[in-house]
């Protein structure tokens, strides 16, 4: 028998990093119930100490995961691992994960410390850690570059101290997969109580290596991976949970371990945190992204007619993806709905899934056909909404040849009804500059994007945006079968989202890594 490598999910923690990407509550919970769903052995559900926001997700997470242990980062001092405790603690697994830095440069140009006492900081954090609970991590953070007789002894001095998973984090993404493997044998070797820690990697991706240097450590000995889905994370991300996955499963004569993945959840997990965070996954991408099983080449497709594994190393069955199956029409009823519902894995309360199903009958009249696609973006655009402070009621528009482009928006903010008019460069630029009006903000569009949900020119287009103001970046997300109306969700969606980070950060307070 294989051994087993853990699988460690920090979607809903170094995932959140990512530039733009920022999840509420009940979007955190979705996903945390998607990786639980997936059989992932331990989700980092956040920062405690790092805002009430992130307090309250751990907390919640904790309280709703049934299998799955409940991890918070902390840094290595006792106020960051108290709030930590306190969010986990109704967990039925939880995990505090603390960290600090082992390499010269951060020793000495961040923390401004010297060697030793970074080392009694590592070894007091662990042990106020581990007066809670046993589950302790430890990360030494940029491992990678820390030396690798100093780091040894930082090991091996937690780990007498009680920590029960040691991580090695490639934290800027600088390790090569030989000398990655290398660095994990030598811990191996030279760590003498190494056999009692779980010894794990993290592996960020500037190089583009993420995921083949944390196979390199598997390679080496290690027994779990930090991942994200999609490979969200901090700059250029971290390694991705579908590629170390399906690399273990598709390899298993190489590498001879397995996971306890359930892969075929892998495509669910995927589109549901592109949806949320609005970081849509490139056409290319491996495992999840649109052309991973699409055959063009003649002669491709002529091999695959013979026999499938002529050009398929995995079938995309194997990771959930299916034929957009022809799911409801105007005639289907509450109960079809209800149904469909759950075999998307989507959980809502009774009245979520009444506001839901008022949402499809109004999108069935205008829409021949429902796809499963269209269901996710409906219960994205009118369930998993932020509380909001401003709502779209209205949007009308003239545009074309001839004409100056003009859009009238009626908006509700905090209970008052507002209506404004602009005119602008086209339909989109004249609403974006009424809603802004409406909501007196001077946010910065930095980016834009327009597709289709399904197939057909009755699709529902789903629009992104990426704004920036007072130095927060953040995604919002509009679904609709006209376009300039999705637009018109999507900037309100950004707006709402900015609001809520304002009111859940406190800058000051925020920890860096
Ligand atoms: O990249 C990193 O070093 C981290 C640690 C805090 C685990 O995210
Ligand atoms: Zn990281």
């Amino acid at each position: 028998m294989s051994e087993n490598i853990i699988i460690f999910d920090t979607t809903l923690r170094d995932g959140e990093q990512s530039p733009g990407a920022s999840m509420n509550l009940e979007e955190k919970i979705q996903v945390a119930q998607q990786l639980e769903r997936m059989n992932v052995d331990v989700i980092e559900a956040g920062f405690a100490i790092a805002s009430e926001g992130d307090f309250e997700a751990v907390r919640a997470v904790a309280r709703k995961m049934k299998k799955a242990s409940v991890a918070s980062l902390c840094r290595a001092n006792r106020k960051d691992i108290d709030r930590a405790w306190e969010a986990l603690k109704e967990a039925k697994k939880p995990r505090i994960h603390t960290f600090l830095a082992t390499s010269d440069i951060h020793v000495k140009l961040k923390l401004q410390k010297t060697h030793d006492q970074v080392r009694q900081a590592a070894v007091d954090a662990v042990r106020h850690a581990v007066g809670y609970i046993d589950d302790v991590e430890f990360s030494a953070e940029d491992a990678a570059r820390s030396n690798v007789s100093y780091l040894c002894e930082v090991i091996e001095a937690v780990i007498e101290a009680g920590a029960k998973t040691v991580n090695i984090p490639d934290t800027v993404g600088y390790a090569i997969p030989d000398e990655f493997g290398a660095l994990i044998a030598t811990i191996r070797e030279r760590v003498p109580n190494i056999d009692r820690a779980v010894l794990s990697v993290h592996c960020h991706n500037d190089l583009g290596l993420a995921v083949a240097n944390s196979l390199a450590a598997i390679q080496a000995g290690a027994r779990q991976v930090e991942c994200t889905i999609n490979g969200i994370g901090e700059r250029a991300g971290n390694a991705s949970l579908e590629e170390i996955v399906m690399g273990i499963r598709t390899r298993h004569d190489h590498l001879k371990v397995h996971t306890g993945i359930k892969t075929e959840e892998i495509y669910r997990a995927s589109r549901l945190v592109s949806g949320i965070t609005g970081i849509l996954v490139q056409q290319n991408k491996a495992i999840v992204g649109a052309n991973a099983f699409a055959h063009e080449a003649g002669i491709h497709q002529d091999g695959m007619l013979k026999d499938p594994t002529t050009y398929e190393i995995m079938t995309p069955e194997s990771v959930g993806i299916k034929e957009s199956s022809l799911v409801l029409g105007k005639h289907s009823g509450r109960h079809a709905f209800r149904k469909r519902l759950e075999d998307l894995g989507i959980e809502l309360t009774d009245d979520e899934i009444q506001t839901a199903f008022v949402a499809f009958k109004n999108l069935a009249d205008r829409k021949k056909t429902v796809y499963d696609e269209d269901i996710e973006a409906l219960i994205a655009e009118e369930i998993l909404r932020l509380p909001d402070r401003y709502k779209l009621v209205s949007v009308t528009f003239t545009s074309g040849t001839g004409v100056v482009p003009s859009a009238t928006v009626e908006m509700e903010v905090e209970g008052k009804t507002l209506t404004r008019a602009e005119f602008g460069d086209g339909p989109v630029d004249a609403v974006f500059k009424a809603i802004k009006k409406i909501c007196k903000s001077r946010a910065k569009l930095l980016r834009f994007t327009v597709s289709a949900i399904t197939g057909g020119a009755d699709a529902l287009g789903g629009v992104t945006v990426r704004i920036k103001e007072n130095g927060y970046t953040i995604i919002g997300q509009g679904a609709s079968p006209d376009i300039i109306v999705a637009s018109a969700r999507a900037f309100i969606n950004a707006l709402n989202k900015l609001e809520y980070r304002k009111r859940n950060v406190m800058e000051e307070e925020r920890p860096t890594l």
